[in-house]
């Protein structure tokens, strides 16, 4: 399998391989497209990682990791075409503290906590959750965020609607200006494409 096969590449034991496809499994089930995303997250992070100077194994673990709380969330929130309702949406916002709740105990191994990085992937963001303020966000949870919101505007699994590689480019510059720079270099580096 693919994810064993990378981690292995990173060092990170067996062990901690399983602890974390006993997480990610139970997405498969619950809701395929979240599976998927998390895999591509993973993977984008991985890759950006070596751009951005951050530790690979930590970001690759925080890509595949950071959605784990959907398995229990209702799939048909997860998978509704348009607009959630306000309760939907505050359904919908209990994952990341679903994900630290499931990741907490299992991953301290490493420079950084992937319990509190999934933790706060949807704080830097207009809209954030939880309701947090973070004074100095972390590089590694600013690119997983970003990481996340590219994957979502390029695939769109929930929408008709697709965007073309020119408007995701576009919007991810817009709505993420304070990490330009690194976003011109993910596209030189054909991370982003
Ligand atoms: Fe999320
Ligand atoms: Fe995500």
């Amino acid at each position: 399998m693919e994810i064993y096969k990378t981690l292995d590449e990173l060092g990170i034991s067996p062990e901690i391989g399983e602890r974390a496809l006993k997480h990610l499994e139970p997405l498969k089930t619950v809701h395929m497209p979240t599976y998927n995303h998390s895999l591509r997250v993973g993977e984008l992070c991985l890759n950006a990682s070596k751009v951005a100077g951050l530790d690979p194994a930590v970001m690759y673990l925080s890509g595949l990791l950071h959605d784990v709380g959907k398995a229990k969330i209702d799939p048909r929130i997860l998978g509704k075409e348009g607009k959630l309702t306000a309760e939907e949406m505050a359904e919908m916002e209990k994952h990341p503290i679903l994900s630290y709740e499931m990741l907490v105990d299992d991953f301290h191994d490493f420079s950084e906590d992937i319990a509190d990085i999934a933790l706060l992937h949807h704080v830097m963001q207009k809209n954030s959750y939880p309701k947090m303020v973070i004074k100095d966000p972390k590089r590694i949870v600013a690119l997983l965020s970003l990481m996340d919101f590219y994957d979502a505007y390029k695939t769109r699994p929930n929408s008709k609607m697709k965007y073309g590689s020119a408007d995701v480019r576009e919007i991810v510059t817009r709505e993420k200006h304070d990490q330009k720079d690194l976003i011109e270099k993910l596209y030189e580096a054909g991370i982003f494409t």
